[in-house]
């Protein structure tokens, strides 16, 4: 199965995806940087529409948001939720992030957990820059590189010769994402980190083994058998083991807020 298909039937199946995590932390992205009335607004991957309809109701009725993705089931949780609100500025696009090509310039554009989805992220901040107007900005959350375990899976995964390449890496420190976004030609880059993490018990802990779900382009784990799996997940377990503390096990889920913008000399400069 293709990449694309993996990750549409992923979320397809995630109907259950809404809930005061979810929302709270995709909205949090509005406690750095809000739309302001009138403006134009992309939310990329907008899954549910949390962000969409917050950005709508900012925006007004003078601004529009258009929210694109690519899970029918998630688009049509937050048709529905555009509707039970009565909106009339918010426009669902089912398509690729990549393949999605803007009629119109925007004042912002927001991702929320889904960038590092993307399997090129540096393509994808020059093209949100080329949708940008002049002192637009962009705003969207990615995780370090050791949030939910990922080194733990990482490494386990090694010990068994299997290299995973670590989802969270390419956007996983606050270096790498300034380099990115430099790259790609944005300024003023604010990196706000949150540290969401909590302790674990050891069972749930180990339940969070996930190395086979990563969403991945090529993820070499789906090609392997059920019992070298079983003997990556028991050195999963034992690394795992290997760091409960009184409290539990640490699990880390440290979110960077990231905001930045397309100032208007560079725009002019880069022309
Ligand atoms: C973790 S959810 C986040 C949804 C929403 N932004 C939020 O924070 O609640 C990831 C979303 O990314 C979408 N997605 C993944 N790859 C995509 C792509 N290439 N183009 C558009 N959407 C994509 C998924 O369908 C899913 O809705």
């Amino acid at each position: 199965m293709n990449y694309k298909q993996q990750v549409i039937d992923f979320y397809n199946a995630r109907t259950n995806y809404d809930n005061d995590v979810t929302r709270n932390r995709a909205i949090a992205l509005f406690d750095y940087t809000s739309a302001q009335p009138g403006q134009s607004v992309l939310d990329v991957a907008a899954g549910t529409g949390n962000i969409a309809i917050g950005a709508a109701k900012r925006v007004g009725a003078n601004g529009f948001v258009i929210g694109i993705d690519i899970a029918t089931e998630l688009l049509k949780i937050a048709q529905q939720k555009i509707q039970n609100e009565n909106l009339s500025n918010v426009q669902l696009i089912e398509v690729g992030a990549e393949v999605y090509e803007a009629s119109n310039q925007f004042d912002a554009i927001y991702c929320s957990y889904a960038i590092v989805l993307f399997p090129d992220i540096s393509a994808i901040l020059h093209k949100w820059y080329r949708f940008l107007k002049p002192d637009g900005f962009v705003a969207f959350t990615c995780s370090s590189e050791n949030s939910y375990f990922a080194l733990s899976i990482v490494e386990a995964c090694a010990k068994h010769g299997i290299t995973l390449p670590n989802l969270h890496e390419p956007l996983g420190t606050p270096t790498r994402i300034q380099h990115l976004l430099t790259q790609a030609n944005f300024s003023q880059i604010e990196i706000h980190p949150r540290q969401l993490g909590t302790y674990l018990t050891l069972e749930e802990a180990t339940s969070r083994w996930n190395g086979q779900f990563w969403l991945h382009q090529n993820n070499p784990l789906l090609e392997l058998e059920p019992e070298k799996i079983r003997q990556i997940k028991a050195s999963y377990d034992d690394a795992i083991a290997a760091l409960e503390r009184d409290r539990g096990v640490w699990h880390e889920e440290l979110i960077y807020y990231v905001v930045a913008r397309k100032i208007a000399e560079n725009f002019e400069f880069s022309r």
